[in-house]
């Protein structure tokens, strides 16, 4: 049996691109393997809370208070999430040229020292091995190329991100263009859900 785990991250409720596409894999891959067992953890519609120095003492050091218990009590559930996933899916909408602070939240609650990575003498090593990961972003311009390249603060950052927890095989679906006209936007979620069927028919023909 397949475990997934969905990360959905946009503000957009059900009208978000990136949420619809993660919900289009999933069913791509339920075809192809019924009983997959999907944990959908959406940050954007309900996000996880920001960091605090009471949060960062209970997720980096010893939980202490009932506020401190608390914090690391959801780390540990959402780094649970994590580690029982062969698949992570994180549905990623480009805002203001990086992710959304919704999903920097949720990186924030599951990168942990000694759980999900370790410092070792030739430096920090990522724990989560193993793991296919696919992110699919949505992006109202295009930064695949050209000018504004340059700009894009979501896909490098996610990139550095996953590798150092240990998710090193990573597929990036991008839907761009959302903002170009009607055609555009339809083209670019078409060509999108048609390499999420690819990659479904990739993964489970090596789960199989
Ligand atoms: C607050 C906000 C900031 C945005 N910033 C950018 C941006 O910097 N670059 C861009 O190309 N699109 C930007 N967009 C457009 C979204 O990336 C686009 O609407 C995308 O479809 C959002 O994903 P979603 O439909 O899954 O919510 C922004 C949208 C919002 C709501």
């Amino acid at each position: 049996m397949t475990n997934i785990l969905v990360v959905a991250s946009s503000a957009n409720g059900d009208a978000s691109v990136s949420s619809g596409l993660a919900a289009t894999l999933v069913d791509r891959v339920r075809e192809g393997d019924p009983a997959a067992h999907v944990v959908l953890r959406d940050v954007g519609a309900n996000p996880l809370p920001h960091l605090t120095s009471e949060t960062v003492a209970a997720i980096k050091g010893e939980p202490v208070t009932e506020a401190e218990l608390a914090a690391r009590a959801l780390s540990d559930s959402l780094v649970a999430e994590l580690q029982a996933a062969d698949i992570v899916v994180i549905a990623s909408p480009m805002y203001n040229f990086g992710m959304s602070s919704t999903l920097k939240a949720w990186f924030d609650h599951v990168a942990r020292a000694g759980v999900t990575f370790r410092y070792t003498a030739e430096g920090p090593e990522g724990l989560l091995k193993g793991k296919k990961t696919l992110v699919i972003e949505s992006r109202a311009g295009f930064y695949s190329d050209g000018p504004a390249a340059n700009f894009d603060g979501q896909e490098p950052h996610l990139r550095v991100l996953l590798g150092f927890l240990g998710l090193d095989d990573v597929t990036f679906i991008r839907a761009e263009k959302l903002a170009f006209g009607p055609e555009a936007a339809e083209a670019a979620i078409a060509e999108a859900t048609e390499a999420l069927g690819l990659f479904a028919g990739e993964t489970l023909k090596l789960a199989a």
